[in-house]
């Protein structure tokens, strides 16, 4: 699908030939003599129309557009979260086969973050998953001009906006195959289409070279299965050479049976989610691919199924893991974690500025927290703080947990350095416990995906959450840290006879 953005008044959105115009009506929104805007009052007064959030009005061959259809939304305070939840009631409209080419503008102006918000939800209302059906029909939208009165000033958040719906869908994809279409083998290969972008490098390493790296509690989940495990390593190098990386690990478990520790049958289809931290980390890629950003990311993904054979890891095996730390396996579905141990001390070698893993990690965490937010862990009160507030402007929040010590004395094992589980309290804490054992001094944070990276009911599939999330944290540090090159910059060459003072953007970054 193709967004445009454009310089429209309502007049000029009026007369645009397209299969729907929509216009979002909020509520300081003043209309003016076009006939558009005599439509709003009109409707208005009569009872038919509200700008509350949520209400709609469908006209059809109305006289007063060019468009077949037109749609009044409400859009409330005309905030990001508001303009989404409206553009997102146009879902049943733009899931069928009507509606081609739209046209969607505001009554007043939008700020950057609603039109980012609008693309997306425009994205989102119009997805329609077609891998493995015979007779799909695809989304039928295939161009939305977004009309806005000054296009330089929103450029930006909308370039951003399309990249995320470029990278949100990469992961929805990659999220709803079923798991005989998403092998550990098919993610690596996903992985490296995305390196045909500029900047973007993929090393795959297979099973031999996952054995030479010492990665015993990645190898024990991955051998009760025919399919062979994948270690997948992306990079994307847009900043300086010498600038660390922020890493990223998705958990990349293209299906959870539970192994010998077997899940009951029940939505047991739901396990194919499991690789939905790996499917976010490949989605980040291809929007940094397709926005380029002056930053340094690698990408980690443990990829492998977790399956019960004759070869499978028993409850009570000790595995040694590649830090060298053995662990007891006690329960053999609490497998994210130990896949993604190993690759937690592989980031290490990158020495990265944060390293960040994302994993549908616990059902403990959907208890916890629903679908609403992601569940949060951070050693560093700082990293903790720019990913809250990265979720919030993303509109992909999240909830700071805590780490007391306290929480891992259940993960003592009289047989190894530790066990795999504690007790069934605190769940999605104990897990975040054992992964800490593994990130050393690095800074780390580690988002519990479980309840916000799938639906489940009706509504079944995947979300591509947290890539809003990540990538805004993501393009956040990169202009914080060009602030700051060009502030030493500023330092390095002072003009003659003058102390250097700091920038005021400089000053900004400094206390962000
Ligand atoms: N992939 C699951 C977590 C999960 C469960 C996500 C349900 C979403 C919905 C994970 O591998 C798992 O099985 N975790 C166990 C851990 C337990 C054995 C300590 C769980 O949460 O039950
Ligand atoms: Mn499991
Ligand atoms: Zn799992």
């Amino acid at each position: 699908m193709n967004f445009d953005l454009k310089k429209l008044d309502l007049e000029a959105a009026a007369a645009e030939k397209c299969d729907l115009l929509a216009v979002l009506v909020t509520e300081s929104a003043k209309p003016g003599k076009d006939s558009v805007s005599q439509l709003i009052a009109q409707a208005t007064k009569q009872g038919d129309f509200s700008a509350k959030v949520g209400k709609l009005l469908q006209s059809y061959g109305s006289a007063a557009v060019s468009a077949r259809r037109l749609v009044l939304l409400g859009a409330g305070d005309g905030s990001a979260r508001a303009v989404r939840q409206a553009a997102l009631s146009l879902s049943a409209l733009l899931k069928g086969p009507q509606v081609k080419r739209m046209v969607v503008t505001s009554v007043s102006a939008l700020e950057g973050a609603a039109v980012s918000a609008l693309v997306q939800a425009v994205a989102e209302a119009s997805y329609v998953y077609t891998t493995t059906k015979s007779k799909a029909e695809p989304r039928a939208l295939s161009r939305c001009v977004v009309g806005v009165p000054d296009v330089a000033k929103v450029r930006s958040e909308f370039d951003t906006g399309v990249a995320l719906v470029a990278g949100v869908e990469f992961a929805r994809e990659w999220g709803n195959r079923p798991a005989n279409h998403a092998t550990p083998s098919m993610l690596a290969d996903a992985a490296k289409s995305l390196a045909k972008q500029p900047r973007i490098q993929c090393k795959i390493h297979g099973p031999a070279e996952v054995a030479k790296l010492g990665m015993g509690a990645f190898m024990a989940v991955a051998q009760g299965t025919e399919q062979p495990l994948r270690f997948i390593e992306l990079h994307y190098r847009g900043g300086a050479k010498d600038q660390p990386a922020i890493a990223l690990v998705g958990k990349g478990i293209t299906f959870d049976t539970g192994g010998i520790s077997i899940k009951p049958a029940g939505e047991m289809d739901e396990m194919k989610f499991d690789m939905c931290g790996a499917a976010s980390v490949l989605g980040v890629f291809k929007a940094l691919g397709e926005l380029q950003p002056a930053i340094n990311v690698v990408g980690l993904i443990p990829a492998c199924e977790n399956m019960p054979d004759g070869r499978a890891v028993k409850p009570g095996d000790v595995v040694t893991s590649m830090s060298g730390q053995t662990i007891e396996i006690l329960n053999t579905d609490a497998e994210g974690r130990l896949v993604l141990c190993d690759a937690l001390t592989y980031a290490a070698r990158f020495k990265p500025a944060a390293v960040i893993d994302i994993a549908t990690l616990t059902g403990a965490c959907v208890i916890a927290l629903g679908g609403v937010r992601s569940g949060l862990y951070a050693n560093r009160d700082d990293l903790a703080t720019a990913l809250e507030k990265a979720g919030e402007v993303s509109l992909d929040p999240c909830w700071r947990m805590p780490l007391d010590d306290e929480y891992a004395e259940g993960l003592k094992s009289n047989f190894a350095d530790m066990g795999n589980v504690a007790g069934r309290a605190g769940g999605s804490i104990t897990a975040a416990k054992f992964l800490q054992k593994f990130v050393a001094d690095m800074p780390w944070a580690h988002l519990d995906i479980a309840g916000t990276a799938w639906k489940g009911g009706a509504a079944k599939g995947s979300t591509g959450r947290p890539v809003g999330l990540l990538m805004r944290y993501l393009l956040t540090q990169a202009s914080l840290s060009a602030v700051a090159k060009r502030a030493a910059a500023t330092r390095a060459t002072p003009a003659r006879g003058k102390t250097p003072k700091p920038t005021k953007a400089g000053a900004a970054a400094k206390q962000a």
